[in-house]
């Protein structure tokens, strides 16, 4: 008989989680292949994205078919969309437009043809755009390079009238969600399926090679066949993906208290997410001074000056998580920076810790096998549950 979660008390759950720690199934293969996982995990690349068998691991560990998981700080939802996938029913949240849309697309994909008639609205949209001088000057804005660098002339229009459309809200169709995302994926890469020059997949690295035409219909067009040729499994459950900041969570969903798990991976100490994916993010509107500005409403900023502003992180869990509420917290470590400790210790004012693993990666990291941040020596995971 299958023991749910609701029926262990602290002591047993403790138990689990050193279990769960001395084995680190997601370690072993095949869960230990960077190739592992659905593959609507990779719909669109992001600096900091979590691996995929964690995601699966933790959720099937430590939830159970049915359950609410929420992840308020979810990126490109890796850990809602493994939810969706094992039978959960997910909330995804990102203060980053880029990743909100992204986790959006992945936590209730469209059907291949939604997805198709979606992109041909895209193409109607574009038609229809002129093009002004506020269009053209925003190509000239980039980190490396302007995004003028980037792209064939013509393609550069299409991208700046695909651009418009987005930042008008033009494309209301179902599927829209996953058409950005697919755009948003081949917006720079290394390989022809991009739009860009020779650049690189996540970070967009100063291009180089020959200027050729590269359609944005027909490379988002082939993306998302790509994307959507293999079918979801019969137990999937479409979740909802919500842009905003955590804090605003507790007013944009109806689900207070409800939440069976918060399973989550803050920003490593050190990281920056709008730096490395730049030029999606102007893709998505913003200028040289949200990187500035905007981006210090982020926790990646915030958490440089004070580990307190997770006291708003642990407010927020508590309002959601119904009692006995699962949190589970993901987090690097270096040996100078503790944001672990910082973690555990505001966390247990309001919950209770149960356990904790530690995984060393510092050999990862050495390896370069490892896309966090790059002072990591050590994962942690941190178990709380809600009094
Ligand atoms: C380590 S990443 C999460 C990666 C995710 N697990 C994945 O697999 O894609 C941390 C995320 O926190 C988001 N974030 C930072 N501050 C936030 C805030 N105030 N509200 C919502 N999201 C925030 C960042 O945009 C970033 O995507």
């Amino acid at each position: 008989m299958t023991v749910t979660l609701d029926q262990l008390d602290d002591r047993q759950l403790a138990k689990q989680i050193s279990a769960f720690g001395a084995e680190m199934p997601y370690r072993k293969a095949p869960y230990n292949s960077r190739a592992w996982g659905n593959s609507l995990h990779s719909l669109c690349s992001y600096q900091g994205k979590l691996k995929p068998s964690i995601a699966y691991w933790l959720v099937s560990t430590f939830t159970q078919p049915g359950d609410l998981i929420m992840d308020p700080l979810a990126g490109v939802g890796t850990i809602p969309f493994e939810a969706a996938l094992l039978g959960r029913r997910s909330i995804a949240n990102d203060l980053s437009p880029l990743a909100a849309t992204v986790s959006k697309a992945k936590v209730a994909p469209p059907t291949l043809s939604e997805a198709l008639a979606a992109v041909d609205g895209l193409a109607d949209a574009m038609s229809e755009v002129r093009l002004s001088k506020s269009d053209q000057d925003a190509a000239d804005f980039g980190l490396n390079a302007t995004v003028r660098d980037y792209y064939h002339p013509d393609t550069l229009d299409e991208v700046l009238k695909a651009r418009r459309v987005f930042l008008e809200g033009k494309l209301t169709a179902v599927g829209a969600d996953f058409v950005w995302a697919s755009l948003l994926h081949v917006l720079h890469g290394n390989r022809p399926y991009a739009l860009s020059r020779t650049s690189h997949p996540i970070t967009p690295f100063s291009p180089k090679g020959p200027f050729e035409y590269r359609g944005v219909i027909d490379r988002t067009r082939t993306r998302i066949e790509r994307a959507l040729a293999t079918p979801l499994p019969a137990e999937f459950v479409p979740g909802r993906g919500i842009h905003g900041d955590f804090r605003q969570l507790p007013s944009a969903v109806d689900d207070l208290a409800q939440v069976d798990a918060i399973i989550t991976s803050p920003p490593f100490l050190g990281m920056r997410f709008d730096r490395p994916n730049w030029l999606r993010l102007w893709f998505c509107g913003w200028t040289a001074e949200d990187f500035h500005v905007r981006s210090l409403g982020f926790l990646e900023r915030q958490q440089t000056k004070s580990f307190d502003y997770y006291k708003d992180f642990y407010d927020v869990s508590a309002k959601l998580l119904r009692p006995d509420g699962l949190l589970v917290i993901h987090v690097g470590s270096g040996t100078k920076d503790r944001l672990v400790d910082g973690l555990r210790d505001l966390g247990t004012s309001q919950f209770r810790l149960v356990g904790e693993t530690v995984e060393d990666v510092a050999a990862l990291e050495r390896h370069g096998l490892t896309d966090k941040g790059s002072r990591t020596t050590s994962h942690h995971l941190l178990f709380f549950r809600r009094d």
